[in-house]
Order: structure tokens, then sequence, then C-alpha cells
């Protein structure tokens, strides 16, 4: 049998690799690398800089693969993502087919936690789902960019017993603000939704490439903050190529 690891690494800082990860990057002979995009190349050097860091025995393989071309310029976002996730389940099932044999251990290095806006462990599920070949999946959480978000401005992520949304920029700016919650985390957001908001009353916490050496937080009424954000975040954007951020919008209680 072998075993497929999902690996939590992080949001961007080795330190916040935890034991349980290091315990699971010892037990990998294969790493699997799919990064795509702008950022890829960053993303992969931290990875590396993690492997270095943390393995006690060099002896690991590692094996890129392309990450399928997203294009999600189609009528529907979902069928979009639909059809992409197809095509990268092909890969994900060659790579295992081919790459790792029986009895061994391969792991996936995910970006912050898998369990919060990463398709990893959906894949994996539709690739067993084929039945082409067979695996066992074990999860190790990682620290989330939420987490990395919250511990560097010092705040908790909502009132009292309250309720917290996690979302996307996408839905914000189309949706407007969910109801019923004072406090909401946005993610993946390519559309600056804090923009799209009514910023009366609404306090925002921002963080961009939070736990690296280029991370920049800000925080303040949205109201006079949005202007010096979208600046910021376009200047940031600019000169490394590719931007991640991630921010709380608090509304006064
Ligand atoms: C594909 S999702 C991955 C989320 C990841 N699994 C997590 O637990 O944070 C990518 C989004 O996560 C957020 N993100 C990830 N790393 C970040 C970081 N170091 N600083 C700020 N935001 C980050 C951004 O909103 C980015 O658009």
């Amino acid at each position: 049998m072998r075993t497929v690891l999902a690996i939590g690494i992080g949001a961007g800082d080795p330190d916040q690799v935890t034991v349980e990860a290091i315990r699971a990057l010892n037990r990998t002979d294969v790493f699997f690398v799919l990064d795509k995009g702008p950022a890829a190349a960053d993303l992969v050097a931290l990875r590396r800089l993690i492997c270095e860091r943390y393995i006690d025995d060099p002896r690991y393989r590692v094996v890129e693969a392309p990450d399928p071309p997203r294009d999600l310029s189609g009528p529907s976002y979902a069928a979009d993502v639909g059809d992409w996730h197809d095509r990268r389940v092909g890969v994900y099932e060659t790579l295992l087919l081919n790459q790792l044999a029986d009895g061994e251990v391969g792991s996936f290095l995910v970006w912050g936690d898998p369990a919060l806006y990463d398709s990893t462990l959906r894949i994996l599920d539709a690739v067993a789902a084929r039945g082409e070949v067979a695996f066992r999946v074990e999860v190790v959480p990682g620290i989330s960019s939420v987490q990395a978000l919250a511990a560097a401005h010092r705040i908790a992520l909502h009132g009292v017993g309250a309720p917290v949304h996690v979302t996307t920029g996408r839905r914000l700016a189309e949706e407007g603000w969910p109801d019923g919650v004072d406090d909401v985390v946005v993610m993946l957001d390519g559309r600056r939704a804090f923009t799209t908001v009514d910023p009366e009353g609404v306090t925002i916490y921002w963080g961009a490439y939070l736990g690296t050496p280029d991370q920049i937080l800000l925080s303040g009424p949205l109201a006079t903050m949005a202007a010096e954000l979208e600046q910021v975040r376009a200047e940031a954007r600019d000169r490394k190529g590719w931007m991640f951020d991630t921010y709380l919008l608090r509304r006064e209680r």
C-alpha cells in the first residue's frame, strides 16, 4: 500500500512548521511539487528550505509535475474550476502510479493548512475514487494564513462566543457582507474586495506575505485605510510579482 501525506507547512515562516510536520517530512520518500503561477518560484524555494532545514537524511526524491493551467474565463466559475480539478486528478494519478512504489510514502507540502482553500485533499479523494491506484492518506495540520494574521495583529478573530465567517474576495465582492456576522476573514482576493463593502464602522486588519521577510501589516478604520491599502498592495504586487494577502473585516458591535 502506498501512503500519501498532505503536510501543512505553515503560511510562510519556516519556524511555523510543527513537530508533527517534521516527523512527516522525515518519513517521506518522494515529494511531489506542482506549483504554478508567478508565486511558484518563491513557494518552491520555501519548501526547499524547509526540507533542507528539517530532514535529517537527504535521500528523498523530488518529483515536479506541470500543474494544468487554470482557465477561469468561461461563463461558469464553478465549471471552470471543476474542469481544472479533473485535469489535476489525472496528473496526480499518474504521479502516484509512476513515481511512488508500493510501500513508499509520498508527500504534498501544502501551504498553510490543507483544510483551508486548498484542493489537495479533494483531488486525492477523486484519484482514490477512480480506483486505478490504491493508497492511504494522512493529513498533518499546519498554521494557516488566518492564524498567522491573527497572531501578527495580536487579535482574536471574533467577539466572545460569536462566529467568524471565512470567505473569498470573489464572494465578498459578489454577494456583499454575509448575514449574521460582524467578523469576516477574506482570502484569495484578486479584486480588492475590501473596496466593495460599506466602510462605515468597519475596521480592517490586513496582512500580506505573512510570516515571510516581506510581511506587511496594516490596520485601522476601513474608511480611512482603503486608499492607502490599495496603494501599498499594488506597489508590493509590482515589486514581488505576486500577492498573497489575508484580512479581517470587523464591524463595530
Ligand atoms: C490557495 S489559498 C491557500 C490557503 C492556505 N491553505 C492557508 O491555510 O492559509 C491562498 C490564499 O491564502 C492566503 N495566504 C496564504 N499564505 C499567505 C501569507 N503568507 N500571507 C497572507 N495571506 C496568505 C491568501 O489569501 C492567498 O490568496
